[in-house]
């Protein structure tokens, strides 16, 4: 290879290159890597290290180089390994010795480290506007099923009634999480590690405040070591995307089960559901069981870059471009999965009745049977005792809580009287429920509230980001 001329006798050979390079599948990169060296190189103009003529000649062409390769002109060759040496390589074709000038007081260990940052960046607000669409379509939907009561669960047993909109608040809180995480990481991942160099920065008098705020960071990183070898930026955002999958994936098994006949909580619309090849009743959630097995694929990526980085010393390493296709992987899934799921979930109708029928068995008012008492005087713990043995009387005689007559009720305490029946119906049982974030109509409407306060700061948030302004 032309680069390592000077000290290589003989060239590479061609399955040590195959196996070297990047640049199959790290064109995305092209265009950070070009910003990167736009503001590099208007580092060098300005601090006198190359002419401003020639800082100039070498920004227009890289703009230029960059237009070619969006456009297919240009094709790149793993002679040249990555996207940097390709980039480079092309400009000093194009503009010769002054093009030669460009890696002044750089080195590819603080280029790779930046392009991956100012990606990483980007791809976080992406991410996150797809997590701001599905916090939306969610906020939609609890707020026309504030009264669509249904079971809640522990163990997947019927437990206490809830409403659909409790329900998918709760998801609204995970992927708020999730979205704040996201912040995290880009803050963390906000320094410039341009003027690292190789390992122990320059001795050239470079401005990595200039050049760093050209490119839209914060500032520059603290220590050069660990400017280039630093990928807590991938590890961390990984690490998120992970954590949205799980989240996807919780969400997506409840929907397999909800939507199936035994229970029919909910149907999903025909565009987002496959048939079987065999079986003609078949209607599946397979794009919900997709998301959950995708989940896996995440988590590999995962697993791949927290191993790659925990024993390779200071400072870059070869290993460390092991993080690009992991990183790359995720992010798409991801995206796709969230692009996916938001469909379905918008098309997906909830069977009100079926729900309500639900909440009529699984003595799922029991506890508030035990709270009647204890209102009347009676401690809790000798409440929820008389209420199991009424429970098991209830089993053995085919009865329910709602349907025990008042003699029966009478039988395990005095304190019973009518009113029982009002306040162990199911519409009462949610209502009483006023306890911060929990399924009343009050509690609901306030949690809205503030929902919506968080999606009209984050939207209009979202819609001001901008990397940098370079381009
Ligand atoms: N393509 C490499 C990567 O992605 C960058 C090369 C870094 N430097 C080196 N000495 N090999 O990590």
């Amino acid at each position: 290879m032309q680069y390592f001329s000077g000290r290589f006798k003989e060239k590479a050979s061609n399955s040590i290159l195959e196996f070297h390079s990047t640049i199959q599948f790290e064109d995305k990169l092209a265009y950070y890597d070009i910003m990167g060296s736009i503001a590099h190189v208007r580092g060098l103009g300005k601090q006198g290290i190359v002419t401003v003529e020639e800082a100039e000649l070498i920004e227009k062409t890289l703009r230029e180089i960059l237009e070619d390769i969006e456009s297919k002109k240009i094709k790149f060759s793993i002679e040249y390994e990555d996207i940097h040496m390709n980039v480079e390589k092309n400009l000093i074709d194009r503009i010769g010795d002054i093009g030669k000038k460009l890696h002044t007081g750089r080195s590819r260990n603080d280029q790779c480290a930046l392009d991956l940052k100012l990606y990483i960046k980007d791809e976080i607000k992406k991410v996150q506007s797809y997590l701001m669409e599905l916090i939306e379509i969610l906020i939609k939907m609890a707020k026309e099923n504030v009264k669509t009561y249904m079971p809640g669960f522990t163990h997947l047993q019927k437990a206490q009634p809830i409403s659909f909109a409790h329900y998918l608040l709760a998801y609204v809180e995970m992927f708020k999480r999730d979205y704040k995480r996201l912040e995290n990481t880009f803050e963390l991942t906000n320094y410039s590690p341009l003027g690292s160099a190789a390992l122990a920065g320059t001795s050239y008098p470079l401005d990595m405040e200039y050049t760093s705020k050209v490119l839209g960071f914060k500032g520059p990183i603290a220590n050069s070591l660990d400017g280039v070898s630093d990928r807590d930026h991938v590890m961390s955002f990984i690490s998120d995307l992970s954590i949205i999958m799980v989240h996807l994936s919780r969400f997506c098994e409840e929907i397999v089960v909800y939507s199936s006949n035994d229970f029919s909580y909910i149907e999903l619309s025909d565009k987002f559901s496959t048939g079987s090849s065999i079986m003609p009743q078949k209607k599946n959630p397979d794009a919900a069981e997709l998301i959950r097995g995708k989940s896996g694929r995440v988590f590999g990526d995962m697993m791949s870059i927290l191993t790659t980085m925990k024993g390779i010393p200071l400072a870059y390493n070869k290993d460390m471009q092991e993080d690009k296709e992991a990183l790359f992987d995720a992010i798409d899934t991801v995206k796709k999965c969230i692009d996916v799921f938001n469909g379905m979930i918008s098309t997906t109708k909830p069977l009100k009745e079926n729900m309500l029928k639900a909440c009529h068995d699984g003595f799922i008012n029991a506890t508030d049977v035990a709270d009647y008492l204890t209102n009347k005087g009676m401690s809790f713990r000798d409440a929820y005792k008389i209420v199991g043995s009424i429970v098991a009387y209830c089993i053995d005689n085919k009865k329910t809580l709602d349907n025990l007559s008042m003699e029966e009720y009478k039988t395990y305490s005095e304190l019973f009287e009518n009113d029982i029946y009002e306040e162990i119906s199911i519409e009462k049982c949610v209502e009483k429920r006023t306890t911060i974030g929990g399924p009343s109509e009050k509690s609901i409407n306030s949690h809205i509230e503030s929902v919506d306060k968080f999606i009209e700061k984050e939207v209009e948030n979202l819609k001001s980001y901008k990397l940098n302004d370079i381009f």
